[in-house]
């Protein structure tokens, strides 16, 4: 079970609470809630056995996407990785960035290795992913037939519309859909990351733990509430802390997760993170005695690796340390809120994943405005646009 602790802020008059039946009502009625519905299970056969097909013939997948594109399962695939000597298949991602140093060592890299690719961009038009698959697919076509690309090609987009699903279809290559209710960031029940992590990781007990996360429907409704109410109270930025590196990527899909969809109208919770014990020495003065705009939320995990340290745990030290930094920045006027895991496995990320998934949609209702849709990311590809043409 994952615990929440939001008593830092009980003795504030939650008035929010009372609109819980509004916000609810909202969000029931929205369109873009795709990500609460079943995942189909021949769907998810299908997933599994493509990912075996691919590791018959390639030793590497390279994933291509960005945003609600990439942040899902790269996340998930950071937390679960072993740190050392892993053995596991490797996936690498592209299509992140522009840097062409990134580009140039990946491609010199795949000329030596058998690699499949799976492509992913809900709109096809990202320019990003669009740059990075149309450098990879020329090696691909300099290393292999039609008929080998087509069994390495995976293309993970809109189910009807768009450049890569016109691709695909007039060149027969395997698709899987990204559905057209379902957001990027709220994209991590589909296929754009059930599939890469599929090489890796136990899907279907991540899929059986984001469903059972329906069963926190009231908790994610008291955590939107508690940061409106901070928000209300000044604390414009939410500290993401974890403790633990493997999470630090979590931290980053929170923060795309939060982002974009409270920060619209002048209005939203700036998201950062930090990842503890580590940041305590750069950012953790600031935080303590700093500009009073931050309240934290701590990601914390009860089990862990036993190690010990004298007459300790490690763990037990970690956590100590955990309780004890709260407390003290508590007493500089820092409110957190803390999301317990009970371990860091696939059952309990695909459970705090859509709890945050829920609350974010909340909070979107809170804040009274639309949850689901990215608007101001669009300004700035329009100037770029108007620079450059791919
Ligand atoms: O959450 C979102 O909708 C965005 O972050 C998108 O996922 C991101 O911009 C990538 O879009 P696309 O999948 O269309 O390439």
């Amino acid at each position: 079970m994952i615990e929440f602790d939001f008593t830092s802020m009980c003795n504030l008059d939650m008035k929010y609470y009372s609109k819980k039946e509004e916000v609810l009502n909202s969000f029931n009625n929205s369109y873009m809630t795709g990500w609460t519905k079943k995942i189909d299970d021949e769907l998810v056969n299908d997933i599994i056995n493509t990912a075996n097909e691919v590791k018959k013939h390639s030793s590497c997948l390279v994933v291509i996407g960005i945003g609600g594109s990439f942040l899902g399962s790269y996340a998930v695939e950071r937390a679960l990785a072993p740190y050392f000597n892993d053995n596991k298949f490797n996936v690498i991602y592209a299509g992140t960035t522009l840097s062409s140093d990134y580009m140039s060592e990946l491609l010199e890299y795949l000329k030596n290795v058998d690699f499949s690719v799976n492509v992913i961009s809900k709109s096809g038009t990202t320019m990003e992913p669009t740059i990075a698959y149309t450098l990879v697919k020329n090696l691909m076509e300099e290393k292999y037939s039609k008929e080998e690309i087509k069994q390495r090609l995976i293309i993970t987009t809109d189910p009807v519309k768009g450049s890569l699903r016109e691709e695909a279809n007039s060149c027969g290559y395997k698709t899987f859909p990204i559905p057209d209710d379902i957001g990027g960031r709220y994209s991590i029940m589909t296929a754009a990351h059930l599939f890469p992590l599929s090489f890796n990781i136990d899907i279907s007990k991540f899929i059986e733990g984001y469903y059972s996360g329906n069963k926190y429907i009231d908790s994610a409704y008291n955590y939107a509430v508690c940061r409106k109410h901070l928000f209300d109270l000044g604390k414009y930025v939410e500290n993401f802390v974890v403790y633990e590196e493997k999470l630090s990527y979590f931290s980053e899909w929170l923060k795309q997760l939060f982002g974009e969809s409270e920060g619209k109208n002048n209005v939203g919770i700036f998201p950062t993170s930090t990842v503890y014990t580590r940041d305590l020495h750069s950012l953790g003065q600031f935080i303590q005695e700093g500009n009073k705009i931050i309240f934290e939320t701590i990601i914390k995990v009860n089990e862990a690796s036993k190690i010990k340290f004298k007459d300790y745990d490690l763990h037990n030290i970690n956590n100590i340390v955990l309780d004890s930094v709260r407390v003290a920045h508590n007493k500089g006027d820092v409110h957190s809120l803390m999301i317990t895991l009970p371990c860091i496995n696939e059952y309990s990320l695909g459970e705090v994943m859509y709890f945050f998934m829920l609350s974010a949609a909340f909070s979107g209702f809170l804040f009274n405005i639309n949850p689901f849709d990215q608007p101001g990311v669009e300004v700035y590809k329009k100037e770029v646009r108007e620079n450059i043409v791919i």
